[in-house]
């Protein structure tokens, strides 16, 4: 249990506070590249800060305070120039510093004038890759932006869901750390949920679906160089499968990275502030070895559905069912009041390492996984657990969405890339530890 002060402590991210200050020293995704191709701002909340994301016309991405230094008006409504994001309002143009490069009618009164030179407000580096925009929030030198491997995988095909929570980032994580919730929330809860949608709509008897998830024998935590790794032995299962021996692994401190050698999941959860978090997942779908992915140009997004039309948050699809479980908690889960066991040992070393982690920030040090060498950097490979899903041909070759809202022509792609494995054989243990 912690104290209501405590829980403040580890839950906000404002600047200035220990967790606020940790969060800075890591790269957080902020858009899914494509949508500047839609629209070239875009109004972003994240630590707190109010920033606009724009791509000026010769392609350069900015990230600068969202209020014009001028007269404050909101900055991503303006307009992109060949180089900077210029006012609406009176024509005062930014550059990607947030160093104010034109003042139209200053200029004009007076030619000399050096006023502009002193306006400047913040920017703040960002990158694009892997389908996605990333910033970097924190103090100069900036960390490399880590490349997970998934990023350099090829053979497969990737989009991007996004959704806007309201609650704190730190009860997603907290779930990521929590491996019985699998047995209730979406074994039991979840399947009951996807049970009685079949049933209204006539498309299964009542009673038709298995309730009765496999208990969870023993749970299991580690920390490695870039997080910390979750494991599980059910009824069924043993010390050998790769629930165990491989786990799923969080990276720190805000990732969850789950799935298998078919797909898998990057889930970022960005704090927007105190009580949002932007959840931005990264999805990606392998083809059959030898089998040829359809071409992708660039990484689409969608964004998520979170209600259904009656307003209540929708319950039958996996990730939903997480997200009802954290939204639920409340904006930001009063701690003070909860009371913790057995199954909740991932969740008290995850503290732990937070604390440990900003005290390392307090202390002027580096904390765990950023990374800074670039020979490192040019793939990092990380625990994923390989054969389980290829066990069943069937099941693996059938989409099954983990969250609502993706547009049909999507859909019909991932179907496209996930039927290239129908008629494989199942992998073996042995075939399934050679590397992707
Ligand atoms: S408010 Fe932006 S230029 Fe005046
Ligand atoms: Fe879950």
């Amino acid at each position: 249990m912690l104290t209501a002060q405590e829980n403040k402590d580890l839950t906000s991210v404002m600047p200035g506070t220990p967790m606020g200050e940790l969060f800075r020293r890591y790269w957080h995704p902020i858009a899914a590249a494509a949508e500047l191709d839609d629209r070239p701002t875009k109004a972003v909340r994240v630590l707190g800060e109010d920033l606009v994301l724009y791509k000026d016309k010769s392609g350069t991405l900015g990230l600068i305070d969202r209020f014009c230094p001028h007269r404050r008006v909101d900055l991503s409504y303006g307009i992109p120039e060949e180089h900077g994001l210029r006012c609406m309002y009176h024509g005062w143009m930014m550059d990607e510093t947030g160093q104010c490069i034109e003042q139209p009618f200053e200029e004009t009164v007076h030619p000399d004038g050096r006023f502009k030179e002193k306006v400047k407000v913040a920017g703040y580096p960002v990158e694009s890759y892997g389908g996605l925009v990333f910033a970097y929030l924190g103090p100069q030198p900036a960390p490399l932006l880590p490349h997970w491997e998934t990023f350099e995988w090829e053979g497969g095909w990737s989009d991007i869901g996004i959704v806007e929570l309201p609650c704190n980032w730190l009860q997603c994580m907290e779930n990521s750390m929590d491996p019985v919730h699998l047995e209730w929330l979406h074994g039991y809860w979840g399947v009951r949920q996807q049970q009685d949608k079949a049933v209204r709509l006539g498309l299964a008897e009542a009673d038709s679906f298995p309730t009765v998830p496999r208990r969870h024998q023993k749970i299991g935590f580690d920390v490695f160089d870039y997080g910390l790794i979750k494991r599980r032995v059910v009824e069924g299962t043993t010390e050998e499968d790769h629930d165990w021996k491989v786990g799923h692994p969080v990276l720190f401190p805000n990732v969850l990275f789950v799935g298998s050698v078919v797909n898998c999941t990057l889930q970022y959860r960005v704090p927007v502030d105190d009580t949002h978090t932007m959840h931005i997942t990264w999805f990606f779908y392998r083809a059959a070895d030898g089998a040829e992915p359809p071409k992708q140009e660039k990484v689409p997004y969608w964004y998520v559905n979170l209600y259904e039309p009656d307003g209540t948050l929708i319950p039958d699809l996996v990730n939903h069912q997480d997200f009802v479980a954290w939204i639920t908690q409340g904006p930001n889960a009063e701690r003070e009041k909860e009371k913790l066991g057995e199954s909740d040992r991932g969740i008290i070393l995850y503290r732990k390492v937070l604390k440990e982690q900003a005290g390392i920030v307090q202390d002027g040090g580096e904390p765990m996984g950023v990374v800074r060498d670039p020979e490192v950097n040019k793939r990092i490979d990380l625990p994923l657990e390989r054969w389980q899903a290829l066990s069943d041909v069937t099941w693996m070759t059938r989409y099954m969405p983990l969250q609502q809202g993706e547009p049909p022509e999507l859909v019909s792609t991932i179907e496209q890339v996930l039927s290239t494995w129908a008629g494989e054989k199942p992998w073996t243990e042995a075939q399934a530890t050679l590397n992707q």
